[in-house]
């Protein structure tokens, strides 16, 4: 494991990160010669991909973080109260970003002086750079220790680390982000990370209107079709690609049957790409999609059946008001 020294904090860079080579080469040649094509939604998130997700998060259509902020706000004491602030722990922030709705948790560990310490994971270093100095300047004597990896590769860090009592966050519907095969996986291996002390708050998007679904995703100022545009930009930065931006353009669609919401880029035109580091041409028809990401909604007994199987039980859901999202508390079952 290596380290990066930010201010008086560290950022460990678990062995395997996804900062250098990144498997962008391979995901790219691989979603791009299937039919239908695709590319992983992992890659939205460079330095740029970051800044615009920041942007969407604060757009009116974008409704998710503001319900899971009321939830937070208003519910932070029942939260905090349910996990057990009473004894040492580790609060682990999978996916932290710029830990917006975290900080609300932490700000109460802090007024209450809870004996804790944060160590957020992001497949993002800048954005644990900048997560780091805003730490430092807030609250100087909360001990942190950043995580630069992909969630699995956090998970067998969690099971590898010295054993300490762990509260893991994992918010923000992330986990609607991963197919629903690969949410259960993901859920079963954490749950074999988690020992009976431990707890696991879940943020979770849930089903509601198609339409106020559909319009998050496709907001009237165009930032998510920002957003999902820069992956070609990414691509033709890192792999010295020649996607025309102005040829490809972002639809998404909301499947009710499913709670799938879909992203795609839409090629206006008959074209070919050239993609230098792949030394490779790929085809694109007029009209043909390339998938870019689900965002997976779930009802709650969907949740709690997928939690049963994987060894947690659910015990508390906070909702918001309108239950369009939930923070679901799930402890491991033994
Ligand atoms: C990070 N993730 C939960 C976001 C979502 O809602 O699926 C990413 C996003 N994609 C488009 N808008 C936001």
């Amino acid at each position: 494991m290596t380290s990066t020294t930010t201010q008086n904090n560290l950022i460990d860079l678990l062995p395997t990160r996804v900062s250098d080579d990144n498997g962008l080469a391979q995901d790219v040649k691989q979603g791009l010669s299937q039919s239908p094509k695709k590319l992983s939604s992992r890659f939205f998130y460079d330095a740029k991909g970051s800044q615009l997700f920041q942007q969407i998060m604060e757009l009116p259509e974008y409704y998710l973080t503001k319900l899971e902020h009321q939830i937070l706000s208003r519910q932070r004491k029942e939260i905090l109260f349910a996990v057990d602030t009473t004894s040492p722990f580790q609060l682990v922030d999978l996916g932290a970003g710029d830990a917006y709705k975290t900080k609300l948790l932490l700000s109460e560990l802090m007024g209450m002086k809870a004996d804790f310490s944060y160590v957020p994971l992001d497949i993002s270093q800048d954005q644990l750079s900048l997560l780091l100095e805003d730490m430092h300047h807030r609250w100087p004597s909360l001990p942190v220790k950043a995580l630069a990896a992909e969630y699995f590769q956090g998970l067998e860090w969690l099971n590898q680390h010295e054993r300490q009592r762990k509260v893991v966050l994992f918010l923000g519907s992330n986990i609607g982000n991963f197919d629903l095969d690969e949410a259960k996986n993901f859920l079963c291996t954490l749950r074999q990370s988690l020992h009976p002390e431990d707890s696991f708050l879940l943020g979770l998007d849930l089903r509601k209107d198609p339409e106020k679904i559909r319009r998050a995703y496709d907001d009237a100022a165009g930032v998510t079709s920002a957003f999902n545009l820069n992956l070609l930009h990414r691509i033709n930065k890192e792999l010295q690609a020649d996607f025309d931006l102005d040829e490809f353009q972002h639809f998404a669609e909301y499947d009710p049957l499913e709670g799938t919401m879909r992203s795609f880029l839409i090629s206006r035109k008959a074209q070919e790409v050239t993609i230098g580091a792949l030394n490779q041409t790929f085809q694109f028809e007029a009209w043909e999609a390339i998938h870019t990401e689900n965002s997976y909604k779930f009802s709650l007994r969907q949740v709690e059946e997928m939690a049963q199987d994987c060894g947690f039980k659910v015990q508390d859901v906070f909702t918001d008001p309108s239950h369009g999202f939930a923070d679901v508390l799930l402890r491991p079952v033994h």
